[in-house]
């Protein structure tokens, strides 16, 4: 299941390259204004990272232990050419986050765009697992889906869609501190409504 993940990822990236892709944002502005002025030595991991400018923006705030996870390398790779020589101060992962197990706990844990493409129930409760084991207490956790009136699809794949209680409830046990909508503008010039959610453990 994994390299079948991953191989659908890496050609949505070959097919487009980075900045084409519906998902493409110069400014994640977004996760930053929810990261708020969140401390920058918290440990802290961004969920199928793919080519987001996030890390640059985080590192620029002063973040210095920053992982950047994604089912596929050829995301990352974008922002591992683009970050240059600061690459080396991102840990890249590539996994599955399904079937990732962290040796650590997070201060910091952000997804965009990657819990709505959970729509198996099984998969949902094993990414609540996850949360458990790697959120330290107090941890903030910042989450951007397709809200319930966004697409149904992405790059070929069904996502759940999610009002702001639906995903604060999908998420289980966590304390939501703030919610926004965002109406995301595609390179193509749609727009995809999004949910947002920050939350604390
Ligand atoms: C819609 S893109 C969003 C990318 C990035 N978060 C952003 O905002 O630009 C989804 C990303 O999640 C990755 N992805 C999808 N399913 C994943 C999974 N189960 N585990 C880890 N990464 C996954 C994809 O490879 C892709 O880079």
């Amino acid at each position: 299941m994994a390299d079948t993940a991953a191989q659908h990822w890496a050609e949505v990236y070959t097919r487009r390259g980075d900045t084409q892709v519906s998902w493409f944002t110069a400014d994640p502005a977004c996760s930053l204004e929810l990261i708020g002025a969140a401390d920058p030595r918290l440990p802290a991991v961004d969920i199928g990272a793919g080519a987001s400018r996030l890390v640059d923006a985080l590192l620029d705030r002063g973040f210095t232990d920053l992982t950047a996870l994604d089912v596929s390398d050829d995301g990352l790779a974008h922002s591992r050419a683009r970050l240059g020589a600061a690459a080396d101060r991102v840990h890249w992962v590539v996994t599955d986050v399904l079937d990732w197990a962290p040796d650590r706990r997070f201060g910091l844990w952000h997804d965009r765009a990657v819990f709505h493409f959970l729509t198996d129930p099984a998969d949902r409760q094993r990414y609540r697992d996850l949360l458990r084991v790697a959120l330290a207490p107090g941890a903030l956790v910042v989450v951007g889906t397709f809200a319930a009136d966004g697409p149904e699809y992405c790059s070929g794949l069904p996502t759940a869609r999610y009002s702001p209680d639906e995903l604060a409830a999908a998420l289980g046990d966590l304390e939501v501190v703030e919610r926004r909508r965002e109406e995301h503008r595609t390179p193509a010039g749609g727009v995809q409504p999004f949910t947002w959610l920050a939350l604390r453990s």
